[in-house]
């Protein structure tokens, strides 16, 4: 199923359900963002599984376009877990990451699931905007949790979006 949205500005955008077809293209995306990537290899093996699911947004427009964002997250034991999400660059600050975030929590609530947990580098100002914009609270904090090249190591924070 296509969930189409526009944007008042240069681009249309058009999410989708991620496949293990798009496996290779995420990798891709991936790679550009985070210091360990994983191979296409791994996100297939990760999108064969039945408790993992995400999306993808594509520009609209003729013939079949790679992702440019995409989101992939797992349910289980009625909680959800964001496992990665990354927009490329020349498609950030225009609502992406946010569309693809809602999308996940669209289907939370559909499967009525109680909460969404997620990860993130506490250096990060830029998804740690975008959660807390969507209703993400901190609730915990791993110290030393990534070991990125240009801070040296780094803590996580554990934030939680109540679903119900
Ligand atoms: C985090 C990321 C997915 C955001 O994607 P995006 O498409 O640019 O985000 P959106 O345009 O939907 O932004 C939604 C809101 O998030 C916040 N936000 C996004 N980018 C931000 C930035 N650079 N600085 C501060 N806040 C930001 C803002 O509140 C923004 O709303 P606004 O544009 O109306 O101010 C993107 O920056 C990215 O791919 N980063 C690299 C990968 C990554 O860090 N993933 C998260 C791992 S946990």
């Amino acid at each position: 199923m296509r969930i189409p949205f526009f944007k008042p500005r240069r681009r249309d955008y058009a999410l989708e359900p991620l496949t293990v077809g798009d496996s290779a293209a995420v990798a891709v995306l991936h790679r550009e963002d985070f210091v360990r990537p994983w191979t296409d290899g791994e996100f297939a093996a990760l999108l064969e599984q039945e408790t993992v699911f995400g999306y993808a947004a594509r520009e609209t427009g003729q013939g079949a376009k790679p992702p440019v964002g995409f989101v992939l997250a797992r349910l289980a034991a009625g909680e959800g877990e964001i496992l990665t999400v990354a927009v490329a660059r020349a498609h950030r600050r225009q609502g992406l990451g946010w569309q693809l975030m809602d999308a996940v929590l669209r289907e939370l609530h559909a499967q009525r699931a109680e909460a969404l947990f997620l990860e993130v580098d506490e250096t990060n100002a830029p998804a740690i905007g975008l959660y807390r914009r969507l209703g993400f609270h901190q609730v915990g904090h791993r110290p030393n949790y990534y070991r990125s090249t240009e801070h040296g190591p780094t803590g996580a924070l554990v934030m939680r979006r109540d679903l119900r």
